[in-house]
């Protein structure tokens, strides 16, 4: 079985569905609202975990009626919580989403998640030693994600840092990634450059190998120098909230059948997320990501 370790966030998304964005002082009425578990941490892991990775998740939460719920969700996915922390002085972290025909608009307020720790990361260091792959992003504090890389480097073994929310890095930590997963505007970021900057460009000045994501038209990533395309896939989009987190998932799901093939189901995995409301609603399983490659192969 594929062990995965994810050291990240965990929120709860309240998530309003509009007609359109509003403007400031303006208000409309809405058609739908949800309370429903997110955060890019408990994402990577819930979607990992539908993909048959057995999955820690390395995070913290409140001891709020919230941070209840979002443990029991983990749990039902049977993600490992050990060393995930319940803070008692402390609320849940929290994303209030507005879904827009197909696109959102996302305020995270940290919470809990701004306490998760570089001694937590070390002290899961021996599941991190057995795990075939490490996932890291960005919406807990810089010196964990420091911490996470610096581990996984020593232990050797593959860390993927997802650069979101986007922030600018010491080069040095990009690096000790595997593989950084952003896209176009996290890229620039990144690097410091113009987000307008062509993303090939970019591509070629990240000091270490980057697997770009394009949203419907797939991603980008580097094979001996060479820059090579994996199209996305065709579906209907609902509500893109965690698309990019059921990729990152995938891609360090399916990194030891190689980078080509991780890439192209992560592709697929990150369409089939897309067709409900909610983060979490649409991630697949393995079954259903290779009966979409058997639909639409290439
Ligand atoms: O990547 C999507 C996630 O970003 C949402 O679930 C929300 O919680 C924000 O953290
Ligand atoms: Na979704």
């Amino acid at each position: 079985m594929t062990r995965i370790v994810v050291v990240g966030s965990i929120n709860m998304d309240l998530v309003t569905q509009a007609p359109r964005f509003v403007g400031p002082g303006e208000t409309i009425l809405g058609e739908r609202f949800l309370t429903v578990p997110g955060g890019k941490g408990a994402n990577q892991a819930v979607a990992a975990a539908r993909l048959g990775a057995e999955v820690a998740l390395v995070g913290a939460t409140g001891d709020d009626a919230f941070g209840q719920q979002l443990r029991q969700g983990l749990a039902a996915e049977n993600i490992d919580l050990t060393h995930t922390i319940q803070l008692d002085d402390c609320a849940s972290g929290t994303a209030s989403i507005t879904v827009a025909g197909g696109e959102n608009q996302i305020i995270v307020v940290p919470a809990a998640n701004a306490r998760v720790t570089p001694a937590q990361v070390e002290q899961a260091q021996a599941l991190i030693t057995r795990a075939d792959a490490v996932l890291v992003q960005m919406e807990i504090p810089l010196e964990t994600v420091e911490a996470t890389l610096r581990l996984g480097h020593r232990l050797g073994v593959p860390v993927i840092l997802n650069p979101a929310p986007a922030q600018k890095l010491p080069i040095e930590w990009l690096q000790l990634a595997r593989y950084v997963t952003p896209n176009q505007h996290e890229l620039a970021i990144l690097l410091g450059a113009d987000p307008d900057e062509d993303f090939h460009a970019l591509m070629q000045r990240s000091p270490g190998p980057v697997v770009l994501t394009r949203g419907a038209e797939g991603a980008w990533y580097r094979e001996q120098g060479e820059p090579i395309h994996q199209h996305g896939f065709n579906v209907a989009v609902v509500d893109s909230t965690g698309a990019g987190d059921t990729f990152n998932a995938a891609l360090a799901v399916f990194l030891r059948e190689g980078l080509s093939i991780a890439v192209r189901k992560a592709c697929a995995a990150a369409a089939l997320s897309v067709g409900k409301l909610g983060a979490q609603a649409g991630m697949p399983t393995l079954h259903e990501v290779e009966a979409l490659l058997a639909q639409q192969p290439g």
